[in-house]
């Protein structure tokens, strides 16, 4: 009986074995055109992103504090080395109401400039600032001990 041959293959006419190989040729092609698309248009890194500028602003730290006029007025209207005029009216105060005030802090200053110096040495930081800006203060003289 036929039907129980184990050799017998489901593709009994030659339309049936044309039909089967064109499919299988058609599945494969398939296959191969879904793959090179697939690696052709597989999602890549913006070039853009990699610019000079682009870079830069991802490296920009989270938050920045900006003094208006920094430039031309010092950090927070700090008197700027040899401003004459930032330093006019202050070295009438004399050393010892410049020292005064930066012992004591002023405006955006933290008392003592924020440092742990000693009056004295703060005293000959004024002295050097004040005479750049067209003072003539004396080096304070040293406290003795
Ligand atoms: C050893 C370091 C420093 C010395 C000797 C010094 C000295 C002075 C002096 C003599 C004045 C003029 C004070 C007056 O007008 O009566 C002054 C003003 C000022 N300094 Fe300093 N300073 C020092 C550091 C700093 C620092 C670190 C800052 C910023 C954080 C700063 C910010 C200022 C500001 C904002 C003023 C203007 C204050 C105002 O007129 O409102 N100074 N400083």
């Amino acid at each position: 009986m036929a039907e129980h041959d184990e050799n017998s293959s489901f593709i009994k006419t030659p339309q049936q074995l044309i039909t089967i190989v064109l499919l299988a040729f058609v599945a494969a092609i398939v296959g191969i055109v879904l793959t090179v698309q697939l690696v052709l248009n597989r999602p890549h890194a913006d070039p853009a992103a990699l610019s000079a500028d682009a870079v830069s602003a991802r490296l920009q730290p989270v938050g920045k504090v900006e003094f208006s006029a920094a430039g031309a007025a010092g950090v927070a209207n700090a008197p700027k080395l040899g401003d004459k005029a930032a330093w006019a009216p202050r070295l009438k105060l004399g050393l010892n109401g410049l020292l005064q005030a930066v012992v004591k802090g002023k405006g955006a200053m933290p008392a003592r400039a924020g440092t742990s110096l000693t009056d004295h040495e703060l005293g000959s930081a004024i002295v050097f600032m004040a005479n750049q800006a067209g003072g003539n203060l004396k080096e304070p003289t040293p406290v003795k001990k």
